[in-house]
């Protein structure tokens, strides 16, 4: 199946993050927990250059656990200092400030050595569409947060948003591109719904979803559909449509319509926690 993503978007995109990058010290990376892969932006590393980053792991609470632990292990032993959450939530909000304190460390004793102090750190967040940007500024920034105006000759048209003394994020989130070149991380955000549906083939896409879930998740078919392990692909969405009472006027089961139940039922977490992505 062929996923696309338009140049177009890239090239405003990658303008949008060199333009940024250097007013910040700190990069705050978001990838969706239930594609942790193909969820990242392909160049990020070299976007970012050498700035100090934390990877926040949004949608941790419609992700599989147990591959979420896994997924943090393999970000944290690359460096990387990661948080999996539910970006609606305040919860993680304590662990992020202590993380962005930790990673801007030698940066504070630059600016301790130069004799600068109390000046706020500046954080940037990027991610690829509907990661949770957006969600993760308002709980983070929460009401406390104040907008602060362009600082002439520092920020010149940029809106930052105070968190407190020490802490201040870019308003605009910066919304990257994601890994599309791979083929499997663009059926995977297919699936997630980062694409617009109507390009897809969403038959071939919801099959291949059975197969993974076959595979990896056999017990959330079982209990949602009653579909096993050896119920062929086009039974399965037969099943589903009638035990959703999806029937054609001549009698058959309308495997259309049973496609759309499997795609939203995944979508909205109704099918429970899934992880698409696979170390
Ligand atoms: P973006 O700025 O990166 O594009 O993403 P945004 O914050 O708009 O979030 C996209 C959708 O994902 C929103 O759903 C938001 O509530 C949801 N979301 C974000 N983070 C989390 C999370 O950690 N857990 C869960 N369960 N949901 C999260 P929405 O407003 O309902 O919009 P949509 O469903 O119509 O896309």
């Amino acid at each position: 199946m062929d996923y696309q993503w338009y140049p177009g978007h890239m090239t405003k995109a990658r303008r949008m993050m060199q333009e940024n990058i250097g007013l910040v010290d700190l990069v705050i990376e978001l990838a969706d927990a239930r594609i942790p892969l193909s969820s990242r932006n392909p160049d990020i590393d070299s976007l970012c250059g050498n700035k100090a980053r934390i990877l926040l792991m949004t949608k941790a609470d419609m992700a599989d656990p147990a591959r979420t632990a896994k997924f943090q292990k393999y970000f944290e032993d690359r460096g990387f200092m990661v948080i999996a959450m539910d970006a609606r939530t305040r919860k993680a909000n304590e662990k992020i400030k202590a993380y962005v304190e930790k990673a801007c460390a030698a940066k504070r004793e630059r600016d301790k050595r130069r004799g600068i102090v109390g000046r706020p750190l500046r954080a940037m967040v990027v991610g690829i569409p509907n990661v949770g940007k957006s969600t993760f500024i308002n709980s983070f920034a929460g009401k406390a947060s104040a907008k602060t105006g362009n600082k002439p000759g520092v920020t010149r048209g940029k809106q930052w948003i105070r968190l407190n003394k020490s802490l201040e994020l870019l308003d605009t989130p910066g919304i990257l591109w994601p890994k599309i070149d791979d083929e499997t991380a663009g059926f995977h955000l297919a699936l997630l719904g980062s694409m617009n549906d109507l390009v897809l083939n969403r038959e071939e896409m919801v099959i291949r979803f059975i197969k993974e879930l076959k595979a990896s998740f056999p017990e959330i078919l079982f209990e949602r559909y009653g579909i096993t392990e050896e119920t062929g692909e086009e039974e399965a969405l037969r099943i589903v449509a009638v035990k959703r009472n999806a029937i054609q006027k001549g009698g058959e089961p309308d495997t259309d319509r049973a496609i759309s139940f499997i795609l939203d039922d995944f979508r909205s977490g109704k099918l429970g926690k899934i992880t698409l992505d696979r170390l």
